[in-house]
Parts: structure tokens; sequence; C-alpha cells
């Protein structure tokens, strides 16, 4: 058997990679396992038991208000310890946190083969998004085996010289609504029960380390202003924990009654929640993904994203970090019916659902 080490840490990278880590299990030739950085700790957590994953390592670096250098450090420090007892034929870890780009350097140092999942995206921005740029370009540099979401990505890893062992795989991220999607679905957090679907329900995420001050505050406040000019809406934000993004956000949104802040909910509820809102406002990635999968336009509070290919469907929009394009934006959805239809209609360029069975497929024909 040969041994498939998936490194992750943070909650969009779980979410992503314990598809892959479910099916790896199915295989015959490869055995997975699963060591967390524990960059997030219980924003983790939640993946992990949706996904019933138990890790064999967790490096628990996690601290409050931690900064990128010590991320780094610990992981390269603490992830030398467990590839050498552990040995792996390959590393696999996935986009462009810095959980991905430490222990891929780590990996690299040990001479072990690396595997990058979600390649090939780029603003060429490299403050933007920040770090995130930077660690997905290094992180190319490094990998040995590159799995593209979309032909596009494939593309500019080409530009960069990067050829060899690049699959186009589709996005896992699609994969994990097999799980979590439900009908009849009761939200294991009760506050999502007590929403009244029958509003304009607006699903807000905002949390990048590039949004947070002035930007942040201007999302804030043209959320607040969105409210006021349309009664009949109602906004839910399940908030990242950063005590950075609480301090910024909850004095501003706790100005209109009709804005509901949760705590971070688990993937199912997400996904469920997701299906049944109106709109997506948020400066994620991976909602960029999810939500044209399930006909939802989204609105990136961001001036640049690395997922064109949701923008060229129609389905996403740049609107941007300024208070008033964020508000006509989002007017113009809740307001104007035929622009709704066009950004809802179900364009999903990520994926059929079956990337994490190709990478094992190509897994098991290369190791
Ligand atoms: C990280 C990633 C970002 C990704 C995001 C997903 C880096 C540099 N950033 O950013 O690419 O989009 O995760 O959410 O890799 N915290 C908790 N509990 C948790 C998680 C976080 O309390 O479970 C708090 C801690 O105080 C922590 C802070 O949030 O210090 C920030 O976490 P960190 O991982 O450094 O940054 P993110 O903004 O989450
Ligand atoms: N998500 C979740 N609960 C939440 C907010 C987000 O499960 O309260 C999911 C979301 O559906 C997506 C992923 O977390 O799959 C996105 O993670 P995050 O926003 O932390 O990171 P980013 O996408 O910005 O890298």
């Amino acid at each position: 058997m040969k041994k498939v080490m998936l490194v992750f840490g943070t909650r969009p990278e779980a979410i992503k990679m314990c598809p892959l880590a479910l099916e790896l299990t199915k295989s015959e030739t490869l055995k997975p396992i699963v060591c967390v950085t524990g960059q997030h700790k219980e924003m983790l957590q939640q993946v992990l038991d949706v996904f019933q994953v138990k890790p064999d390592y967790d490096l628990a670096i996690m601290k409050e208000r931690q900064t990128i250098t010590s991320i780094t450090a610990n992981v390269l420090l603490k992830l030398e310890e467990v590839l050498k007892i552990e040995q792996p034929d390959i590393v696999l870890v996935h986009g462009d946190t810095t959980t991905s780009m430490a222990a891929g350097l780590a990996a690299f140092y040990a001479k072990i083969p690396v595997g990058h999942v979600e390649a090939g995206l780029r603003t060429y921005n490299k403050y933007s998004p920040y770090p995130e740029e930077m660690n997905r370009v290094l992180t190319s540099r490094i990998a040995d085996y590159h799995f593209a979401p979309t032909v596009n990505n494939q593309k500019a890893l080409k530009e960069e010289a990067v050829t060899k062992n690049v699959f186009v795989t589709g996005n896992t991220v699609i994969d994990a609504f097999q799980t979590t999607i439900k009908s009849d679905y009761k939200f294991a957090n009760d506050d999502l029960n007590q929403l009244d679907f029958s509003k304009k329900l607006i699903l807000v995420t905002a949390h990048r380390r590039e949004n947070l001050g002035k930007p942040l505050e201007n999302i804030c406040n043209a959320l607040v202003e969105i409210c006021k000019q349309d009664p009949d809406v109602r906004i839910i934000y399940p908030m990242h924990m950063n005590p950075a993004v609480h301090e910024i956000a909850e004095p501003i949104l706790s100005q209109s009654n009709q804005i509901k802040i949760t705590t971070p909910v688990d993937v199912m509820d997400m996904h469920n929640l997701m299906d049944k809102s109106f709109m997506v406002m948020t400066d994620s990635g991976g909602l960029q993904e999810e939500a044209p999968h399930l006909g939802k336009p989204v609105l990136v509070l961001r001036t640049e994203t690395e997922r064109p290919e949701a923008v060229a469907a129609g389905t996403v929009k740049l609107s941007g970090v300024c208070k008033d394009d964020i508000i006509h934006d989002a007017l113009e959805l809740l307001e104007q019916g035929e622009v709704y239809q066009l950004m809802s209609r179900a364009v999903n360029p990520y994926g059929d659902g079956h990337a994490s069975e190709r990478i094992r497929a190509i897994l098991e024909e290369n190791l």
C-alpha cells in the first residue's frame, strides 16, 4: 500500500479535502493518512464531525490572533516530525492557505512528492488576496502533481511553465454536496430555524485579512443601508471566529434588526441555508463555487477574484468594497427580477461532483 498523507488545517480546506480522504479509503492500493495542522480549531472540528473524518495527527497550532509567520513556522517544525515517523509516498495539500504552503514546503524539505489539490487559481496580484495568492504560486513551484479544478486553471499553470502532471479534475467542493444537501432539512443551529424564509434572505460571510479595517466597515455599512431601503430583506451572517472581524462588524450591524449574526454554522447547515437563501454576498472563495451550483447569485465583496469562470458564466459579480457599489448591486438584484433571473441560472463551472474519484484514479495509476 502507498501512503497518501492529506494535510489541511482550516475550514475550507477541510470541506474540500474530507470528500477526498473518504474516497481514498475505498482504494485497494492507497492508504490515506490525515494530518490536520489545527490552524483552525472549532471551525475545523465542525467539518471533521460532519464528514466523520478522524485525523491521525493534529499539530494543534492555533493561537488567538495568530500571525502568518507563526502559522508557517509551527507547521514546518511540527510536520517535520510527523513526516519522519510516517514517511508517506506523497503529501496532498489544498489551495492557498498558509497551512498548504508550509505543509508543501515541509514535504519538499523531506524530499517527499507533493500533490496540490485546487491548483492554478490566480489573481496575479500578490497582495490580493493576501497572503493566499503568493501561497498558491509557491505551492505550484513545489508540487509534483497539480489537480486543477478547471481548464482555465490548467491554462494558468501552463503560462507559468507548469505542464507536467497537471490534471483537470473539477473541484472537490461539489463532491461535498453529496454529503450535505438534504430535502426537509432541519438546521442544527437553532438561530437558523428561527429565520423567516418567506422574506428575501441574503446570506453574508466576510472575513478576509485584506478586508479587515475600512473595507469590512464599508461592507457592514452597506448591509445596514440595504436593509433600510428594503424592509422586506433579512440578512443572516454566520460570523468567522476571528475577534478582529467581530470588533469591526458587530457595532455596525447591530444598528439593524433585519440583520442576524450567528456563530459559524456547520457545513451541513451552511449548504442547506445557502439553498434556501435568495442570494449570497461574500468575500469567501468557497462560496463563489458553491452558490452557482445551487443557482444563487453571488456578489463578491472583493476587488479581484481568482474564480473568473463564475463571473464569465454570469452567476457571480464582483461588487468590490465601496459602500455605494455594494448597495447598488444588491438593490438591483432585489428589485429587478430579470437581473436576478439571469444571475441565478444554475451554471456551475466547477465540476460534476466526481473530482475526488478522478484524483484517486490518478494517484492509483501514478504512485
Ligand atoms: C485562514 C486562511 C484563509 C482562509 C480562511 C478560511 C491563511 C493565512 N488564511 O484565514 O486563506 O480563507 O482561513 O476561514 O492561511 N479562530 C478561532 N477558531 C477557529 C478559527 C479561527 O478562534 O476555529 C480565530 C483565532 O483567533 C485565529 C483567527 O481566528 O487566530 C484567525 O485565523 P487564521 O487561520 O489565522 O486566519 P483566517 O482569517 O481564518
Ligand atoms: N462555511 C461554513 N460555515 C460558515 C461559513 C462558511 O461551513 O459559518 C463554509 C462555506 O460553505 C464554504 C467554506 O466554509 O464551504 C468557506 O470557508 P471560509 O469562508 O472560511 O474560507 P474561504 O472560502 O474564504 O477560503
